[in-house]
């Protein structure tokens, strides 16, 4: 089955062609970073103005590299939240005329499910059961995967999501935006025990990163002469330290043997190392996607559209979306 994707939530443009949830055909992402550093942060109306522009060309260019016409597509997937509200609108209609058109099934994907799924196209034999991390600019949450199509939520940020806290503190050091890549490239200079940064003690399965930022802050304000390496560094430290016990503590708790990372934050050259050091100790499979996959794109969205589509099994007609699938800008819940 051969699945086109569609990605608008945030800012990138992305279409994907996937077949058979698996075997990724072409993922091509547009990213809008230019139109918004200037601001210091994604701007919704820009955003959603920049998908109107490149949504129809970024289709055309990926059936183009996956060497089909429209014809060959069997079933358009979105994602239709969480995200900004204008964003979704514009990959979500754009997917409901394309469908309507085609005659083919349309299907909303949720945009957490999509980035979990990212590890279903990195590693051809996963299965689930396994237990999530989604770390990206929005959310920061524990994912119980027990089937393709069974996500439950054990836990997730109390305020800040990961990949927000590293965006602020880059703006803090006076880094460019996107923050979190910056972060990370300059962590790798300094002493991550330079600063004892407070790892904050929540609900078992629960994270707060907004006084970590704050933190961070304060020592910034009050030492002049601080060292951005180190801060980076330690600040960086002190969130992957939360994020990596307490995985591993839930996958105990739960009794999960298999712990997968996904959203953009896993990109994170510290997050990847210790995760796979503490999964490692604690006796756990670990899997994560390589780079491209973590951050918002649309393959991973046709990924879990497959498995949404298909969900009745082989040969079982296909469980789509009616004309009348809205998007959800808020809703956390799976
Ligand atoms: O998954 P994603 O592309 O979009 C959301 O769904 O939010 O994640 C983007 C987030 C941003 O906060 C970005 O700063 C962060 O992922 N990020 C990183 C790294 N690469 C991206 N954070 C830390 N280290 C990185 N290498
Ligand atoms: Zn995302």
């Amino acid at each position: 089955m051969i699945i086109l994707g569609l990605e608008t939530s945030c800012d990138e443009t992305s279409a994907a062609v996937v077949q058979d949830g698996r075997r990724v055909l072409s993922n091509v992402i547009a990213s809008q970073v230019d139109v918004h550093a200037p601001f210091g942060g994604v701007v919704p109306e820009l955003a959603a103005r920049q998908h109107i522009e490149a949504i129809g060309f970024i289709v055309d260019r990926a059936l183009a590299e996956a060497e089909l016409k429209l014809d060959d597509v069997d079933a358009v997937a979105v994602a239709n939240g969480p995200g900004l509200v204008g964003a979704l609108l514009v990959g979500v209609n754009y997917a409901k005329g394309l469908a309507f058109a085609l005659g083919k099934p349309l299907v909303g994907v949720h945009h957490v499910e999509g980035h979990v799924c990212a590890n279903l196209i990195a590693h051809g034999g996963l299965k689930p059961p396994f237990l999530s991390l989604v770390v990206s600019g929005g959310h920061t949450i524990l994912l119980a995967v027990e089937g393709y199509n069974d996500y439950r939520v054990l836990g997730g940020t109390m305020d800040d999501a990961a990949g927000e806290a590293f965006d602020k503190v880059a703006r803090v050091l006076g880094l460019p935006f996107p923050g979190g890549p910056e972060v990370d490239k300059l962590a790798r200079l300094g002493d991550a025990g330079a600063i004892p940064f407070p790892r904050a003690r929540v609900g078992a399965f629960e994270f707060s990163f907004s006084g970590l930022k704050t933190a961070v802050m304060q020592y910034v304000n009050k030492n002049p002469d601080y060292v951005e390496a180190d801060v980076a560094a330690s600040f960086q430290q002190a969130v992957v330290d939360v994020l990596a016990d307490k995985t591993v503590a839930a996958a105990r708790e739960f009794g999960f043997g298999t712990v997968v990372l996904a959203g953009g934050v896993a990109c994170n050259a510290a997050l990847r190392r210790k995760m796979e050091d503490a999964c490692s100790a604690a006796g756990l499979a670990f899997y994560l996607p390589p780079p491209v996959l973590c951050t918002d794109n649309a393959a991973m969205i046709a990924a879990r559209g497959y498995y949404a589509l298909t969900r009745n099994g082989a040969g079982a007609p296909l469980v789509a979306d009616g004309w009348d699938m809205d998007v959800f800008p808020a809703r956390m819940v799976l």
